[in-house]
């Protein structure tokens, strides 16, 4: 098993068959000891909860392989902290991708002269941004990705589609535990020709809402897991 990859919270080694496996770590993003998911650093570590991503991540790679909706999820191994999926190219040096069901964070940061915090975004809005540390992750358009050449307009098509899709998977999820999807951050790859969902889709990737009161991220994980 090679090591391809160390990443914040994950490391990366490539397998045998060709497939890449996952470790999620107990190393968490935030700063002076408190955790924040929209941190671009390691700021401390959480005893278990890189287990606890993974069980996250699995319960709604689950949901959304029964619903036909591929993704590089193969199979996981829980006591290990293990996630094997299948192998793929990232766009550029990485691309995030966020859905935004309701207006909020660096939106109303953009936009806060047009639209209030909090503001249902009907349908859903996708945006992109560049995974870079140094630049803060700046924004990128269709128009910018394709003229870099870091993928067609095809590929941002599916992705778009992708996205607007497995958003109301979660979403609808999470309603079911009386829970509002806010906005959420994906990854994509692409593999074999087709552009995949990779990565992890744990509650550090997500805002979600209990009535008028953000939930921890922490505390979310033990709702959507029911420990
Ligand atoms: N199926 C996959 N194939 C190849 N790389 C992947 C796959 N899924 C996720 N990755 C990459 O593995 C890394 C996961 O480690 P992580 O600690 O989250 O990294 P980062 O610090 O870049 O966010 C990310 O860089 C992500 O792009
Ligand atoms: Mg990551």
């Amino acid at each position: 098993m090679k090591k391809l990859y160390e990443g914040k919270t994950k490391n990366v080694y490539s397998l045998e068959n060709g497939n890449v496996l996952l470790e999620f770590k107990d190393d968490c993003t935030g700063k002076d000891g408190v955790f924040d998911p929209g941190e671009n650093q390691v700021g401390l570590k959480i005893e278990g909860i890189g287990r606890s991503n993974l069980e996250t991540s699995i319960h709604f790679f689950e949901i959304l392989k029964k619903k036909g909706i591929k993704t590089h999820y193969v199979s996981a191994n829980v006591e290990k902290a293990t996630m094997e999926v299948l192998p793929a190219k990232v766009f550029g040096h990485g691309l995030e991708v966020v859905c935004r069901l309701v207006a909020t964070g660096s939106f109303i940061k953009r936009y806060g002269e047009y639209i209030k915090n909090g503001t249902p975004l009907e349908g859903g809005y996708v945006e992109c941004t560049f995974k870079n540390d140094a630049l803060g992750d700046p924004l990128v358009t269709k128009d910018a990705l394709v003229a870099l050449g870091v993928m067609t307009a095809e590929m941002y098509d599916s992705i778009k589609e992708q996205t607007l899709k497995i958003t109301k998977v979660v979403a609808d999820d999470l309603k079911t535990m009386g829970l509002d999807l806010w906005d959420i951050k994906f990854e994509f790859g692409y593999n074999n020709g087709e552009v995949i969902l990779i990565d992890e889709i744990a509650s550090g990737n997500m805002r979600v809402y209990k009535g008028d009161k953000i939930m921890d991220p922490v505390e979310l994980t033990k709702v959507i897991l029911k420990k």
